[in-house]
């Protein structure tokens, strides 16, 4: 089969290498979770050292908050600024020279207990999500660059798929038994530096990304030489052909800069489309979950809420496998939909349980399935589409100005909903799931209105579309029936 052809071992090992930057987001996305309390208790001790008295609840929930929260606003700075490396220094090298923050946020929070220091610890977590931020931009780049045209969507979701373990990895670590006790949490904070020192390792084996060699730096011979190790074949006319006609493409197309994508008609539709499909992944309230979840089942009344944390962290690995391979075939659109619906009921499941708990104890069993089905949704669409979709509603033109917006957007909803939830969560009590649960039904109608299939069309098909869609007059006269018949 020629997509078995194509799998070729450089190929498996380049992407391999480069999505440890995607566990590297997972694993601080969840390494908080569990220790939640042992940490506090760090604080309140610091804090008790330093004034003499107990830390009040509100100023713990602040330092907490902030702790989890301050991670995100690393990575709204880190996805932003992706465009400044990618094309000066190269893929491969932008990915390898990110590293250096990874090794300084471990070193920041791994010695953040011997020097009794909090903001340590909250540097340490903006540091590595500046890392995060930039690996959501260089990893789907850089493994959509060298993938074949017929393996692009299942490597792309190798991406999500690096996230999920390394969510999973890091509850699994957080165990109490393993790194999640009072006198090893800075280790499991710290252990960041181990796939960092991999990837260091592991990267100046991989190729530079053929089409950088090729558009960016006009490098035929050694773009030609990178591909035919990358298919373990020397006929590769067709990629240089088709990565020729990006070039050309581009020399027509011009890069665009992110006020132009509002300004200019024919990607108004598009970056609106990329930008509520990314809010629609965080507010969603997935990270309410991977963030708070031990404190959440606690206050369902489950008796081991580790465990169910780590469930949770297993229901969303296996799930991102099911949706990796029948995305190509169900389409972006479906999935999407029937996940933010699943979700969506899945949130008013969890709020009948919590409401119910003091009545019937046996909803805090209720409670664990209701959440488990929330996350595996989420993988089915809502988790995988918005990360990789964005690049195939964007030419080669306007893409990095398009992913940059997007990631923006991404991680500053993730923000909102790290940094606000324990208030919200305060002040609603056993309601709070009822927010996401209206916002999941607005995205659902928005995605149902205004969200196009792209299984299956080439990039110029999509795009055209949206410029006969501009052309045609306002965005909301065209209907995603009239969309998809025309595409
Ligand atoms: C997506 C989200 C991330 C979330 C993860 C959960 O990658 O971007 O914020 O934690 O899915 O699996």
């Amino acid at each position: 089969m020629e997509c078995s052809d194509q799998l070729t071992l450089p190929l498996l090992f380049a992407v391999g290498t480069a999505v440890i930057g995607s566990l590297q987001f997972g694993y601080n996305t969840g390494v908080i979770n569990a220790p939640q309390i042992i940490i506090e208790g760090f604080y309140n001790e610091t804090w008790t050292g330093r004034y003499s008295e107990h830390i009040s609840r509100t100023t713990l929930t602040t330092l907490w908050s902030t702790s989890v929260a301050i991670f995100s606003v690393g990575g709204i700075v880190g996805s932003s600024s992706m465009g400044l490396f990618v094309n000066r220094f190269g893929r491969r090298n932008s990915m390898l020279m990110a590293n250096v923050l990874a090794f300084v946020a471990a070193a920041f929070m791994g010695l953040s207990k011997v020097a009794a220091s909090w903001e340590m610890l909250i540097a340490g977590r903006f540091i590595v999500g500046l890392y995060s931020g930039l690996s959501t931009g260089f990893v789907p780049m850089y493994v959509g660059e060298i993938a074949p045209t017929s393996l692009r969507g299942a490597l792309g979701t190798l991406h999500q798929l690096g996230v999920v373990l390394g969510i999973l990895i890091a509850q699994i670590f957080g165990l109490e038994g393993l790194l999640g006790n009072a006198s090893l949490w800075p280790l499991l904070l710290g252990f960041t530096c181990v796939p960092a020192l991999v990837q260091c390792v592991l990267l100046p084996f991989c190729p530079e990304s053929p089409r950088f060699l090729l558009i960016n730096q006009n490098q035929e011979s050694k773009a030609r030489s990178v591909l035919e190790k990358l298919r373990g074949t020397e006929d590769v006319r067709d990629d240089m052909q088709e990565m020729q006609e990006e070039s050309r493409q581009m020399a027509r197309e011009r890069a665009v800069t992110i006020p132009e994508l509002f300004t200019t008609p024919a990607y108004r539709q598009p970056i609106f489309i990329a930008i509520m499909l990314q809010l629609s992944q965080q507010l969603s309230g997935i990270n309410a979950v991977f963030y708070y979840s031990t404190g959440i089942f606690l206050r369902a009344g489950v008796p081991h809420p580790v465990y169910a944390t780590i469930g949770a962290g297993v229901v969303n690995t296996a799930f991102t496998v099911v949706s990796l391979f029948i995305v190509e075939r169900v389409g972006r659109r479906s999935l999407h939909l029937v996940g933010l619906m699943g979700m969506a009921v899945s949130a008013v499941l969890i709020t009948i349980a919590m409401a119910l708990l003091d009545q019937l104890s046996w909803m805090s069993y209720v409670s664990i399935a209701a959440i488990f089905c929330f996350v595996a949704f989420f993988e089915i669409g809502p988790g995988p589409i918005p990360w990789f979709i964005v690049a195939e509603l964007f030419s080669q033109g306007p893409r990095p100005a398009a992913m940059a917006v997007a990631g923006f957007s991404n991680w500053s909803a993730n923000f909102l909903v790290g940094m606000g939830f324990q208030y919200v969560e305060q002040l609603c009590g056993p309601y709070v799931f009822i927010i996401f649960t209206v916002l999941l039904l607005g995205f659902f109608v928005f995605t149902y209105l205004k969200v196009p299939e792209t299984k299956g069309r080439t990039i110029d098909e999509i795009t055209s579309s949206f410029r006969h869609s501009a052309s045609g007059e306002s965005f909301g006269k065209y209907t995603t029936e009239e969309f998809n018949s025309d595409i």
